[in-house]
């Protein structure tokens, strides 16, 4: 039908005259001497067929390019020999150097729990919201899920492990086992790196400053007020 439609579109009818100027029309005498075919009720009677042979034979499709462009074609890829994907890195984890020879794409979350098997530092949302993957950089705390390996040359790196340990615990983990400021203790490696980094920056003294500091560590559990009386503890003792 719409095909129909279509060819009763093409030279012969008014529509046609009026507005395609183009090469099809652009002399008199093709359509004047390349009429096509009318039929026995004087509408003119156009098929693919009739149109190509009036078409061909008036020379109009002389206008059209011969060939169709070539398609694109894609960039070659440049060549090299250097596998840029491996990076080495020099830092130090917990007063430890480590060389770390690893995929550009690691995080420091994964070669600290991966590679260094310290897998105190926990992996929550992988996305930078929960807060359970926080370490210390150079003193301030960052969400080792969003930082690569490869961009710690030369710093300073402090987990959970190197805060304190069984023996010699942090006056912040003592002050959460003694307000029970964890229940699963999936988040508390992270809570306490990011309490032990709020001692050393300027936060307000009230708990709701407190908490708005902290407000980047979730805890599914909903210890907050504990760990909150934790965190007051250790800073009502400096
Ligand atoms: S695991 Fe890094 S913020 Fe959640
Ligand atoms: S103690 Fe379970 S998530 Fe915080």
């Amino acid at each position: 039908m719409r095909e129909n439609q279509q060819e009763q579109d093409f030279p012969g009818t008014d529509r046609r005259s009026d507005t395609h100027d183009n090469a099809l029309h652009s002399s008199p005498t093709v359509v004047e001497n390349a009429n096509p075919p009318a039929s026995p009720n004087g509408v003119p009677h156009l098929t693919r067929r009739s149109f190509l042979m009036w078409a061909g034979s008036s020379g109009a499709l002389g206008a059209l390019p011969a060939t169709a462009p070539a398609a694109p074609v894609a960039a070659s890829a440049p060549g090299g020999t250097v596998d840029d994907s491996i990076v080495t890195v020099r830092l130090t984890v917990n007063d430890i150097t480590q060389e770390a020879t690893v995929d550009v794409r690691t995080s420091l979350l994964d070669y600290l729990r991966e590679n260094l098997q310290l897998t105190g530092t926990k992996k929550g949302c992988d996305h930078g919201q929960c807060g359970a993957c926080t370490v210390h950089v150079n003193g301030r705390r960052v969400n080792s899920c969003l930082s690569l390996v490869a961009m710690h040359e030369g710093d300073s790196v402090t987990t959970i492990e190197g805060l304190g340990t069984p023996d010699r615990l942090h006056p912040l983990q003592a002050a959460f086992v003694a307000h029970d400021g964890l229940q699963c203790g999936y988040c508390t490696a992270g809570q306490i790196m990011s309490a032990a980094a709020l001692l050393t920056e300027p936060c307000g003294r009230t708990d709701a400053d407190v908490k708005e500091a902290m407000s980047g560590n979730i805890c599914r559990c909903g210890a907050y007020s504990n760990i909150v009386a934790a965190i007051r503890q250790v800073r009502d003792a400096d």
